[in-house]
C-alpha cells in the first residue's frame, strides 16, 4: 500500500505547478467517499455517498486549494498571504502559511466566525483582524490590503485556489469509476461549485458530467434570488455571503450542467446536521449539512433524486461546537449506576 502523498504530488500533472514550486503538503486530499447508511433509505432510487471533506488536515475542503495557492505564493517570493473568510479559508491559510514560513493576515466578520475556526487561525499564528460588517466587506478589504501591502491574496479570486479544489472531482470520479449523476453541495462564495465543474469538465473530455445541485441558506441565497443581497443571515455562518465572488462561473456551471440551485431554512439545516451526526456518525458543520437538507427538500418538492448522488460534506462539525446547544443538554446525576439507569430509562 502506498501512502497518500497530498494534493500537489497526487495531481502534479493536472495542476499549474512546476519544478520551482515548493512541494508543500499537510497530506490534504485523498478524503473518503462514504456510502450513506441510514439516510440511504430516504432516497430509494439513488445510491448516496458523502465526500467527507472534514477529513482534511484543517477540517475543511479549503486545504485542497490553499496548498496550491500558498505554494505558488512562496514560489513567487511573496512576503505573506492575506484573505477574508467566514472561518475555514482563514484556518487553512493560517496553517499552510505556518507550514512554509510565510506571514498570514486574516480578515474576519466580527462575531460571525465559529469558535473552532477562530482558534485555528490564532493557534497557527496568523494576524487576525476583526471588522464590523460581513464577509463581503471583509473581502473588499482583503483585496485592497493585498494591492497595498504586496501580500498574496488567497481568496478564490486567486486562480490556484480553484485549481486545487477541482481535485475533489477527480477523486470522486476515480472512486465511482466515472462522474456521479448528481453532485449536491453548499454554495457560499461559489468557488467550490465552480472548481468541481472545472474538474468534471476536464475529466469528461466531452463525455458524461454530473448535474450540479447547489444549496444555499434561505437567509443568504443570492443565487436563488438572482441578485446579490446586502444583509445575509444564517446559522450556517460559513456561507453567510450576499455577494458571491465567483458569480459568473457558478452561474455558467449550473447552466451547463443542467443543474439547479435552491434554498433551505436554518431549521432544515440543523435537522439535517443532527441526522447526519446521530444516524450516520458524521459530524459536519451547518453549512455542509445544507446539501443534505437540500436533497431531503428536493425529494419533497418532487425533484427525482436518482442514480449515483454525491453530497459534499465540506467541513467538520468540531469547528462549530456551539451547534450542540440545539440538542438536549447533558444531565447532572449522582455518580451511581442507578443514576445512569434512570437517565437511560428517561430517554
Ligand atoms: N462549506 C463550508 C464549510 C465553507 O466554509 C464554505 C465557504 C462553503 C461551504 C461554501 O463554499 O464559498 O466555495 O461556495 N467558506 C468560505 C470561507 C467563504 O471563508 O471559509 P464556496
Amino acid at each position: 500500500m502506498t501512502a497518500w502523498p497530498g494534493v500537489l504530488a497526487a495531481f502534479a500533472d493536472r495542476l499549474p505547478i512546476g519544478d520551482g514550486t515548493p512541494r508543500l503538503t499537510l497530506l490534504e486530499g485523498g478524503t473518503p467517499l462514504i456510502p450513506a447508511a441510514a439516510l440511504a433509505r430516504e432516497f430509494p432510487g439513488a445510491t448516496l455517498y458523502y465526500k467527507w471533506e472534514g477529513a482534511n488536515p484543517t477540517g475543511s475542503f479549503k486545504d485542497r486549494g490553499m496548498v496550491v495557492a500558498v505554494a505558488k505564493a512562496a514560489e513567487a517570493g511573496a512576503p505573506g498571504v492575506v484573505c477574508a473568510s467566514t472561518g475555514n479559508t482563514s484556518a487553512s491559510a493560517a496553517a499552510y502559511a505556518a507550514r512554509c514560513g510565510l506571514r498570514c493576515v486574516v480578515i474576519l466578520p466580527e462575531g460571525k466566525v465559529a469558535a473552532g475556526k477562530l482558534a485555528q487561525a490564532r493557534m497557527h499564528g496568523a494576524v487576525v483582524a476583526m471588522i464590523p460588517g460581513n464577509f463581503d466587506d471583509a473581502l473588499r478589504l482583503a483585496r485592497e490590503t493585498s494591492d497595498a501591502l504586496g501580500l498574496a491574496l488567497v481568496n478564490s479570486f486567486n486562480p490556484y485556489r480553484l485549481e486545487g479544489q477541482k481535485t475533489a472531482a477527480f477523486e470522486i470520479a476515480d472512486a465511482l469509476g466515472g462522474p456521479p449523476d448528481i453532485l449536491a453541495l453548499p454554495v457560499g462564495n461559489a468557488g467550490n461549485i465552480s472548481a468541481y465543474w472545472r474538474g468534471f469538465v476536464e475529466l469528461a473530455n466531452g463525455g458524461a458530467r454530473p448535474r450540479l445541485w447547489g444549496f444555499q441558506a434561505a437567509g443568504a441565497a443570492p443565487f436563488v434570488r438572482g441578485a446579490p443581497i446586502s444583509d445575509p443571515e444564517t446559522i450556517a455562518t460559513a456561507i453567510r455571503i450576499g455577494r458571491p465572488a465567483s458569480w459568473d462561473t457558478a452561474q455558467r456551471a449550473l447552466a451547463e450542467s443542467g443543474g439547479r440551485v435552491a434554498a433551505v431554512s436554518d431549521d432544515e439545516i440543523l435537522f439535517a446536521q443532527r441526522r447526519l451526526a446521530a444516524e450516520e456518525g458524521i459530524f459536519t458543520e451547518p453549512a455542509s449539512a445544507t446539501c443534505i437538507a437540500g436533497l431531503l427538500r428536493a425529494r419533497q418538492d418532487g425533484h427525482p433524486v436518482t442514480g449515483h448522488v454525491v453530497a459534499v460534506l465540506t467541513g467538520h462539525g468540531l469547528k462549530d461546537p456551539a451547534v450542540a446547544d440545539h440538542t438536549p443538554p447533558p444531565v447532572r446525576i449522582e455518580a451511581t449506576v442507578d443514576g445512569v439507569a434512570a437517565l437511560l430509562a428517561a430517554h
